[in-house]
């Protein structure tokens, strides 16, 4: 398995250019089963997630190609068998958003239960329980939803929590429902939104993404398209937390700055210079020490839980005390015992976690969790002193693309051991 070794202590400086959001490539691929005619989709960013969801619609049947610049085209015609099968979906959980494409396109789906994470319990009963209310058959057999319809039919859904993948799931099955569904409560995360305008894109009718009311009026049926993917606002997050945590000066490049209010705010909490432009995020924290931060997850436009571990990270050498307070997922703490054998001084309690900040880290072999806890963990050896080793990278790979070649571009020491 391939590791990570990083020497830290260097303050990062330069410019980085940001990928497409792999939270928003994963729905819009599967949204592809739903045209009846090609489907073009750039801005693909290149990672192991994207490559799982390739291979979940190649296995089905579906013509998929893939040009050296990650474009990629899908012609969902040839699809033969509707069925997500549990080797693909135990690796990643987002599989489940072929559910409602394939039952609204093609009156059936066979998608295996995707089971507990490393992060929570993560169950899709607000998936299941949105596509019986507008007429599906829906039986758990041998860890399977087993979901069949002849064609849905439109209905108003009052989501009982906000669930971003929940709210993709039932807004691509509406669009091609007979009739109108109103989801109530659904997820605001910008990526629902790029997701809507991709299906906008290819004929559906849909209203209000991006608030908690969207209204999609069903159509028989929905054409090809060209559509390039948003730029990833956890990727641009998470490189800002580098310039921060390094005391250095990041220019993130082709992203999105109106999706990162919350987490721009606190950076200019922690006291970092934080300057915006139509594309671009300037991050400067030159010859200071961050400032401690508190903060709580909590769903969009509130501060993220794909960026708490990050923060963590800062806050473990940041001046003073702060409080992380994990409301979405209630096992998203791995990352601070790993950083506590880093020198960090880090209490949990539940869903709390109280940092006090050090003014140093050193150096020590770690293991990655989850996507985000890796993240941290890397962030974390950007700072120690002395050569931190990450296992089980594998994690990191899902979700940031090059993320070596991107961080040696701004100065730091890290290198892949592949093994
Ligand atoms: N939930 C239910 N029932 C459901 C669905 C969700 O109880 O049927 C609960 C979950 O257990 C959780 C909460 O609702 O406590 C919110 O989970 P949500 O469904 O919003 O999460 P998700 O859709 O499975 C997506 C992202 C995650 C991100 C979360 C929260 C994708 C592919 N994944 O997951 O991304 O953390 O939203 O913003 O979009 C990551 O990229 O590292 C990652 C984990």
């Amino acid at each position: 398995m391939d590791k990570l070794h990083i020497e830290g202590g260097r303050p990062l400086e330069g410019e980085v250019r940001i990928s497409g959001a792999k939270n928003a490539a994963l729905p819009i691929l599967a949204g592809t089963l739903l045209a009846s005619e090609p489907v073009a989709v750039g801005n693909v960013p290149h990672l192991q997630d994207v490559t799982t969801m390739i291979e979940l619609l190649g296995r089905m049947g579906v013509t998929v190609t893939v040009d050296e610049r990650m474009q990629v085209e899908v012609d969902a015609r040839s699809l033969t068998n509707a069925v997500a099968p549990y080797e693909l979906v135990k690796t990643m959980r987002a599989s489940i958003l072929v559910l409602g494409p394939l039952l609204a396109r093609f009156g059936q789906a066979d998608v295996s239960l995707p089971g507990g994470c490393a992060i929570g319990a993560r169950p899709v009963n607000i998936h299941v329980a949105g596509l019986q209310a507008m007429g599906a058959e829906i039986a758990i057999e041998n860890g399977y939803i087993r979901a069949r319809a002849n064609r849905l039919r439109g209905a108003r859904l009052v989501l009982d929590t906000v669930t971003v993948t929940g709210t993709e799931n039932l807004m691509m099955a509406a669009t091609l429902a007979d009739g109108q569904t109103v989801l109530e409560n659904a997820a605001r995360e910008p990526e629902v939104v790029d997701l809507a305008e991709f299906l906008i894109s290819m004929g559906a009718k849909i209203r209000g993404a991006g608030t908690d009311k969207i209204i999609i009026d069903g159509v028989p049926r929905l054409h090809g398209a060209q559509y390039r993917v948003q730029p990833d606002r956890i990727e641009t997050g998470t490189y800002l937390v580098a310039g921060a945590i390094t005391g250095g000066r990041v220019r993130t490049l082709n992203t999105r700055p109106d999706h990162l209010d919350a987490v721009l705010a606190k950076l200019q909490e922690a006291g970092a210079d934080v300057v915006t432009g139509v594309d671009w995020i300037d991050i400067d924290m030159r010859g200071r020490r961050p400032k401690s931060t508190d903060l709580r997850t909590a769903p969009y436009p509130a501060f993220p839980t794909d960026m708490q571990a990050q923060f963590a990270a800062l806050n473990t050498i940041a001046d003073g005390v702060s409080t992380i307070i994990e409301t979405i997922f209630e096992n998203r703490f791995m990352h601070m015992l790993e950083m506590r054998r880093l020198g960090a001084e880090i209490r949990l309690e539940g869903n709390t976690a109280i940092i006090k900040g050090v003014p140093q880290l050193q150096a020590a072999p770690v293991m990655a969790t989850d996507l985000r806890a890796s993240a941290s963990l890397v962030l974390a050896g950007l700072i120690a002193q002395g050569r931190t080793e990450i296992e089980r990278i594998y994690h990191i790979d899902r979700g940031y693309e090059a993320i070596e070649e991107k961080l040696s571009g701004l100065g730091a020491s890290i290198r892949r051991i592949v093994g």
